[in-house]
């Protein structure tokens, strides 16, 4: 395994800071932030994430000396600064001056300026401004001994409606079909005579127009992602041009719909994202934090394993959760080792300094309107910066995981708009591949979370949950992994659409077919009260026994050379396949043929990781609620302990051996955990 360089040298340490909106206050209180800053164990801020108006009040006319100040200031006081590029936000004047670079709505209608995040990703003016001004700072700040990272606007996001990115939209779909006739083949429009008879008919979705055709619907949203890297990559260009040794992040939030991130993600030299979880609320800390994980596992996995960066998260409460329930202690700490134990090296809040007015003024912060260092929160965050400290031989290290899942962005895209067999959301896409991560997550087994197009060959087992859509190439490159020896799961309704939303003909699970070794006839829907049952076959099935409850999604399919390791035990197809196994080549491609309880998630992957000798970081029954994650760089291996409930925990221990990272303490064979407790361990004497 590799080491992974830091994420600028200049600061090889783990990252603790937050967004510092500085041009909101007073500089002479900015001596006073660099006191509290220090006190915070801080060691970089990010600044001017909102400020064009402040570095640019009318056209052309640049203020620089206030971030000149600020960034000397910074350096001064021995800490770094992240440089934001200013486009999240649109000065008032240039919405004023140039309404073409304010959005317009799916319903035509142009927006008033406000808010931010909403300027039209088309606009030749708004791209121009942007990279004036991102030229500017990169000529100015270049070399300036604070500079450790470019961070690009603001969490991307959201659609233009307007003419001129209708017109690049139909740019776009002509580059992609070259004719109208392929374009509505592909999209099935001779369906309610929907045929395009002209490109200059074709209009994005809308509520009020076109949303019956999901092909278009589906090339739509390829299309917003590929305008917002465009126009990202207009934004990048000046910084790559006059500062080629900074590198360049953007801030990510998570499954967030609208983007896929994988495109995204080559352009950028670190992968950052926001991190928000509902701690405290309806669902219990112990469950929310399997949806967490799996998040920071995606990011971590974007770029091959290379540790990410927690840009945001809030210190207390947010100011947008149905309720701001205050982080019980213990859970800050928690929350944050959480991130670095996923491969995070960086620890960033939002924000520094409370905001006074506006819509963020009850959003948490370091320090709090009180305007001191004497706070429950500002005390929890300084100990988090002391921990990260005491953390820094975690520096490049990443998870070693040999299982990967696939969630894939343009596949829950088809199934968010496909009508049936089930109506509502994603019909269950996210929720199955987090029963697939929990049976992982609850036995410290390490998962990268991949999406459908990435190398297989690092990974002993793969799991694709739903995999609905089956781009071309995709059940080819699957295959040939499990011929050499890979083993596949997969479950009930995969391979139905190819890459246009177009059912398969001939048979499902269409391209997979011929490696799981079935054929899929129908698939039944039950109501929520509505059960069935899967019987196991005695013997054969790994990890499995007994009886299973099976809800929502029974598929009926025939073996066509697989072999059958469970089934259905009611109803009319009682005795028919519930799970299969076919051999292919040197592998192994499982199909669960129906969404079953936890339980059965649990004990598959379970027994299936033990035959395949995949370990767990920890090779004993963990507490439920425990987690227990693992960085190491093959040499070293540092594993994290995790108690996310309210309660305290014993764990015991596989092995001496483990120094606490943190205490400096030798660890006895069990491990006591307080309430939201967290241990990070050096293994001393790697097995
Ligand atoms: C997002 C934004 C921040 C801030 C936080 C509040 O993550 O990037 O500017 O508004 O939300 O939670
Ligand atoms: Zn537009």
């Amino acid at each position: 395994m590799t080491q992974f360089p830091p994420i600028n040298p200049k600061l090889p340490r783990l990252w603790h800071g937050a967004d510092y909106n500085a041009e909101q206050w007073p500089p002479d209180i900015w001596p006073e932030d660099m006191r509290l800053m220090t006190l915070a164990n801080f060691n970089v801020v990010s600044v001017g994430i909102f400020a064009w108006t402040a570095l640019e009040p009318e056209e052309g006319c640049y203020r620089f000396e206030w971030l000149d100040d600020l960034l000397d200031l910074l350096a001064a006081n021995g800490k770094y600064a992240i440089v934001a590029t200013p486009s999240g936000a649109k000065p008032a004047w240039m919405a004023a001056q140039y309404p073409e670079i304010r959005r317009v709505r799916p319903d035509g209608i142009r927006e008033s300026q406000g808010g931010r995040h909403n300027h039209c990703f088309t606009s030749p003016v708004y791209r121009t401004k942007t990279q004036a001004i991102n030229a500017r700072l990169a000529e100015r700040y270049r070399d300036h001994p604070a500079l450790v990272l470019w961070h690009i606007s603001n969490e991307y996001s959201g659609e233009c409606h307007c003419a001129l990115c209708q017109e690049a939209f139909r740019a776009w779909l002509a580059r992609k079909y070259g004719t109208l006739d392929a374009l509505n083949h592909a999209w099935w429009t001779a369906f309610w005579s929907h045929t395009y008879t002209d490109w200059s008919q074709i209009e994005p979705p809308s509520p009020i127009g076109e949303t019956s055709v999901h092909g278009l619907t589906l090339d739509w949203k390829r299309f917003v992602t590929d305008q917002t890297l465009d126009f990202m990559l207009n934004e990048i260009a000046p910084l790559r041009a006059i500062s080629p040794d900074v590198p360049i992040t953007t801030n990510f939030m998570g499954t967030f719909p609208g983007l896929n991130y994988w495109k995204l993600a080559p352009a950028l030299d670190v992968i950052a994202w926001d991190s928000y979880p509902l701690w405290h609320q309806n669902i219990p800390d112990a469950e929310h934090a399997v949806t967490v994980a799996f998040v920071h596992d995606i990011n971590r996995s974007m770029k091959g394993g290379q540790p990410f960066m927690l840009m945001e998260s809030t210190p207390s409460v947010t100011n947008w959760h149905p309720h701001a329930k205050l982080k019980r202690p213990g859970m800050h700490r928690l929350s944050s080792i959480q991130a670095v134990a996923h491969g995070s090296e960086t620890v960033q809040y939002f924000q520094w300094r409370k905001s006074r007015g506006s819509s963020e003024k009850f959003h948490g912060a370091v320090v709090d309107h009180a305007g001191h260092e004497h706070t429950r929160v500002f005390r929890d965050v300084a100990e988090v910066g002391q921990a990260l400290e005491k953390l820094t031989p975690v520096l490049g290290t990443t998870v070693p995981a040999r299982v990967a899942i696939i969630y894939d962005w343009e596949n829950r895209w088809a199934l968010e708009a496909a009508q049936g067999p089930l109506h509502d959301g994603d019909k269950g896409y996210l929720a199955a591949c987090l029963d697939h991560y929990r049976a992982l997550w609850k036995r410290g087994i390490p998962v990268d979370v991949i999406d459908m197009e990435q190398d297989l060959s690092r990974y002993d087992l793969v799991i694709a949950p739903m995999l609905y859509m089956v781009r071309p190439g995709v059940a080819e490159r699957i295959g040939a992994w499990v011929n050499a020896g890979g083993t596949f799961v997969t479950t009930y309704w995969s391979g139905i659409v190819d890459e246009n939303d177009l059912c398969f003909l001939g048979g499902f699970p269409g391209p997979l077919r011929a490696l799981l070794g079935v054929w899929a006839e129908e698939i039944d829907a039950l109501t929520p009260n509505d059960t069935n049952r899967i019987a196991v076959e005695p013997g054969g099935a790994p990890g499995l026994a007994g009886e299973y409850t099976a809800r929502d999604l029974c598929e009926l399919i025939h073996a066509e050379g697989a072999d059958v390791l469970a089934t259905y035990a009611t109803d009319f197809y009682a005795g028919r396949p519930a799970l299969t196994v076919n051999r292919f080549g040197q592998g192994w491609a499982y199909l669960v043929v129906s969404r079953n309880e936890q339980r059965f998630t649990d004990d598959f992957l379970g027994g299936l990781c033990a035959e395949l000798g995949i370990r767990p970081v920890i090779e004993a029954d963990l507490p439920a609620g425990v987690s227990v994650q693992m960085r190491g760089d093959g040499e070293r291996a540092f594993v994290f302990v995790m108690n996310f409930n309210p309660q305290p925990v014993e764990v015991a221990l596989d092995r001496r051996g483990y120094v606490d990272l943190i205490s400096g303490q030798d660890v006895a064979s069990s491990l006591a955990l307080e309430p939201y407790g967290v241990r990070v361990l050096e293994q001393t004497d790697p097995a």
